[in-house]
């Protein structure tokens, strides 16, 4: 197989892999996690395990966003072609309002991103400014996974540019 495309394929299956685990501890945290710890533990057990996951938790968080900026930045921005196939950084070949799309889409998802690293650094984190976030957990993970869920949408709108009649342009041009 072509080393470029396996490159491609690698970071995709990092970007998406990233988001598989970005989205589904917060799941787990919000629907099983912290009404069972909420319901069955006293107050001081539930800040010593809330703690102890924390502690290791904020350094994956920090691993998955730097994972996410590396492989993100690297399909938006490094153009990598096989076969006459330009397979990222593809919005380099749309035709205008293609282009335009591809770009407002990808704004709101970077927008949501920041939005979510910042909510799972301060979730996870030891920030006294940032405790507000922590003891309304329930509240910002829910908030979390809602941008999560654009974010994907997004990502999943963004794969299914240029629109078919783009293409046929573009082919007959
Ligand atoms: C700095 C942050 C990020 C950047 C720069 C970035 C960039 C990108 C780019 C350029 C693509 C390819 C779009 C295309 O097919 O043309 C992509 C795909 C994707 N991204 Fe991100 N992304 C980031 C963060 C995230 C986050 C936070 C999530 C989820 C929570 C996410 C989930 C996805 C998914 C599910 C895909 C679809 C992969 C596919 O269809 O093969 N991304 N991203």
């Amino acid at each position: 197989m072509d080393a470029k495309l396996l490159l491609v394929m690698a970071v995709r299956w990092v970007h998406i892999v990233t988001a598989m685990l970005a989205i589904g501890a917060p799941f787990f945290v919000r629907f099983a996690l912290l009404p069972a710890a909420t319901r069955e533990l006293d107050e001081a057990t539930h800040q010593k395990l809330r703690a102890a996951i924390n502690a290791r938790w904020r350094i994956i968080v920090y691993v998955l966003i730097t994972l996410f900026i590396l492989t993100g930045l690297f399909q938006f921005l490094v153009p990598v072609r096989v076969e006459g196939v330009l397979l990222t950084a593809r919005w380099k070949e749309f035709l205008a309002p293609d282009k335009r799309a591809y770009h407002m889409l990808f704004g709101i998802k970077m927008m949501a991103a920041l939005a979510i690293f910042f909510l799972a650094s301060a979730l996870a984190g030891r920030t006294q400014g940032l405790a507000v976030i922590r003891k309304k957990a329930a509240v910002f993970l829910s908030v979390l996974l809602a941008l999560a869920a654009i974010v994907v949408a997004c990502s999943n709108a963004l794969r299914y540019l240029p629109r078919g009649s783009a293409q046929v342009l573009q082919i007959d041009q």
